[in-house]
């Protein structure tokens, strides 16, 4: 709900539980003044103090107030060079070369249902309501215009800002961020999720420091290193209790999420595209627009704001044109590489159709003269030498077997040894005069070109059209370096990693509107490019390359905080695992891939009967449980790196629940261990795995005693159903 009480100057933002609050003050600054727990409609600028503080100056309007300070006061957009030193949101050039911006309120709009923000991601829905409030700064003849969406059933706000030329002359931006939160207080904990490839989103938290903490990714996507969701969370906050703000980008390029505890013990969050390498010039009578940010509030812990998030994209995000049950699949990636026929695949899609699979991921291979990662991206067409008849002679044997057909893409990327290369040498990223810097021996594609993006559609068309797919991957496989695009004059270099998002966005739609019968699988070395902005034209992501089920216990972990397990591609792989050579059992990385979109990658030819047995219950198992998981709510139940990890998928009426659980290293002689199950309906009777029933109470307070599961990694499944 938005609230508007003119006379006092307030617009509050009300949802179910959470309240968000500006004030237009006596100088028409847009002021920050509450976010927190649902409140009534009261002014809440009373909880702000003037002082007068030292070298804190004052703007035009105050003329001698020494106690009216930008530099203090809870900004709603911060700006830059006008006398407030934290975090600036906004960052312009004009014309005469100044850096100073002064944003003045002049207006409002209200519009019925949610803003939508043309080529970018956002959330969308007949739930949304927005709010657009108008700032001007008159001598630099700019207008900005911060827009509001409130989702209330989802305690969900988004924000995202339209900055417009209203001058006769082109003008610069430098920063312009989606997201600026200012905190009265900084006794919280900052948490964000990074790690490496084959090592994503792992969980830090630590107290706020005096000056600014901050990640982000120049990486031209938002990268395995850093994520574009970041929390801020009362000290003593935990997965069920305690106040905690998530924040998310839905950007899928350079980010920068920063946090300043100021001077005073206040802070403030500003979120949006890195500044790096970022000029965007507008000319007279233009508009840029920022990516969106999406902001939940939860005063009772994690796992609730988890819930929200969850619940937002899977409803108001996410475009899933396969609805329902994601079919079981096999991806040829790890069993076969590069090296493989039509026979060699064949045989594998046999297997798996025994098994109970239902879907066929040619990955990597397919096409050029792709015998390595040295050679053939760009070029998509398929390998004869691989596969003499093409896909027109494989698909329909794969289908002939009961499965559908995937395949695997890497479009923004081309190998100098192919024939597109060879072709056009001008369309990639590159400084000109300087050696290219490849990264897996291959060069980025200048998506910002228009005609680039047309080559690649049609080619790509070309192979879609030429076979029954019903599932594509699309994979991203290096950072950018060397970003400068033939395309654009040298003064406006700086808008190339942005309008490289633009162009991964704009044919990224072209494929969700021109094939909807495909379902596409977003992946990035992994989970590269694992965020919000994607999940808007991807409804699934590869997790991680790693898929050892015990790093899988944090990097699922992690990815949850912001993501549903609906979207997290997660699958059984061989052992001992390809990246870190960890044995677990099949039971175990059965369990760890049953929490996300589940499927195998691993060759099933070489699998004895008994571990055949085990595969095919897991999958029997998967297609019963499945909506648990897709459409469930996810329950954390402890930390991945204690004697077990826990998770639980409950259905919104809590009448089934699929709980699992994984230990880590054996000792002899362990404790006895109950685990409370949070998140079911305490008067309700559950039975377990078919067997003995316990008290929805007793299981949530008292908790499920464990039985001793000695060897390492083991684990456990207990399927729950009310009576
Ligand atoms: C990336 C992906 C893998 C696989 C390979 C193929 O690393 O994450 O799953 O598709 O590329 O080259």
């Amino acid at each position: 709900m938005i609230v508007h009480d003119e006379q006092n100057g307030l617009f509050t933002l009300h949802t179910k539980n959470t309240t968000y609050q500006m004030k237009v003050d006596k100088y028409n600054i847009l002021l920050h003044t509450y976010y927190g727990p649902r409140l009534g409609d009261a002014d809440l600028s009373r909880l702000i103090r003037y002082a007068d503080r030292g070298f804190s100056p004052n703007p035009g309007e105050a003329g001698h107030c020494r106690t009216y300070s930008l530099d203090t006061l809870p900004q709603e957009y911060s700006t830059s060079g006008a006398g407030d030193f934290r975090l600036p949101s906004l960052e312009l050039e004009l014309p005469d070369g100044s850096h100073v911006t002064e944003l003045r309120y002049t207006g409002f709009r209200r519009v019925e249902g949610k803003y939508v923000i043309e080529g970018l991601p956002a959330f969308f829905g007949d739930g949304g309501e927005t709010l657009v409030l108008l700032l001007e700064d008159a001598a630099a003849k700019v207008a900005v215009e911060l827009c509001y969406g409130v989702f209330e059933d989802y305690d969900l706000i988004t924000r995202a800002a339209r900055i417009i030329n209203l001058g006769p002359e082109t003008i610069e931006i430098c920063r312009a961020a989606s997201l600026c939160l200012d905190f009265p207080a900084a006794d919280m904990d900052y948490i964000s999720f990074n790690g490496r490839h084959a090592m994503e989103r792992c969980m830090d938290r630590s107290p706020l420091r005096p000056g600014v903490q901050s990640v982000g990714s120049v990486r031209g996507t938002s990268s395995h290193q850093h994520n574009p969701f970041v929390m801020l969370c009362s000290r003593d906050a935990g997965e069920e209790h305690g106040l905690c703000y998530g924040a998310m980008l839905l950007y899928s390029g350079n980010f920068e999420a920063g946090v300043e505890r100021s001077q005073f013990e206040t802070c403030r969050l500003v979120m949006g595209i890195n500044p790096y390498h970022f000029r965007y010039s507008i000319r007279p009578g233009k508009g840029f627009t920022t990516p969106e940010a999406a902001l939940v509030f939860s005063n009772c812990g994690f796992g609730n704001m988890s819930r929200q998030f969850h619940r937002a994209i899977m409803e108001h995000l996410r475009r899933d044109n396969r609805p329902g049950r994601k079919p079981v699949l096999v991806n040829s990636w790890e069993a076969a590489y590069f090296d493989f026929d039509s026979e060699k695949l064949l045989e594998l899609a046999g297997q798996a159709a025994e098994l109970g699979i239902e879907l066929f991921v040619l990955d990597d291979g397919w096409f050029g003269r792709r015998n390595s990662d040295l050679g053939g991206l760009g070029d998509w067409w398929v390998n004869r030498e691989k596969l003499p008849g093409g896909l027109e002679a494989l698909v329909p044997k794969i289908n002939a077997l009961g499965m559908e057909f995937g395949l695997w893409i890497e479009p923004e990327m081309v190998s100098e040894d192919s024939e597109l290369y060879r072709q056009h040498p001008d369309w990639v990223l590159c400084t000109p005069g300087r050696e290219p810097v490849r990264g897996r021996s291959q060069l980025v594609l200048d998506f910002t070109r228009e005609e680039v993006r047309d080559h690649i559609y049609r080619e790509i068309s070309r192979v879609l059209s030429s076979a029954n797919i019903s599932y594509l991957k699309w994979d991203m496989n290096r950072s950018l370096t060397q970003v400068w695009s033939a395309g654009l004059p040298a003064q406006r270099q700086g808008e190339v990693y942005h309008r490289y998002v633009l162009g991964v966005y704009e044919l990224l739609e072209r494929f969700h509107r021109d094939y909807p019968g495909i379902l596409i699988e977003g992946c990035s070395g992994g989970g590269g490019r694992f965020d919000a902005g994607m999940l808007y034209y991807t409804p699934q992501i590869w997790c991680s390359d790693n898929t050892d089920a015990i790093d899988r216990l944090s990097i699922q972990y992690g990815t949850s905080f912001a993501y549903p397990p609906c979207t997290m591609g997660a699958h059984v792989s061989a052992v001992p695992n390809e990246i870190n050579r960890r044995s677990t059992p099949l039971e175990t990385r059965g369990t760890v891939a049953m929490a996300g979109v589940f499927g195998y990658e691993m060759d099933l030819c070489k699998t004895s009967p008994e571990e055949r047995e085990i595969i095919a219950r897991q999958i029997c198992r998967y297609k019963e449980w499945w909506d648990l998981v897709e459409q469930g709510d996810y329950y954390r139940l402890s930390t991945p790196g204690e004697a077990f990890t826990a998770w639980a998928h409950i259905s919104r009426d809590k009448r089934r629940a699929l709980v699992s659980l994984v230990t880590g290293p054996t000792h002899a002689a362990p404790p006895f261990m109950n685990l409370r199950i949070s998140g079911l309906e305490p008067g309700l009777n559950y039975r377990i795995n078919g067997a003995e029933s316990f008290p929805g109470d007793l299981l949530m307070y008292a908790g499920y005693p464990l039985p001793l599961l000695l060897g390492d990694y083991q684990s456990m499944q207990l399927y729950m159903e009310a009576e």
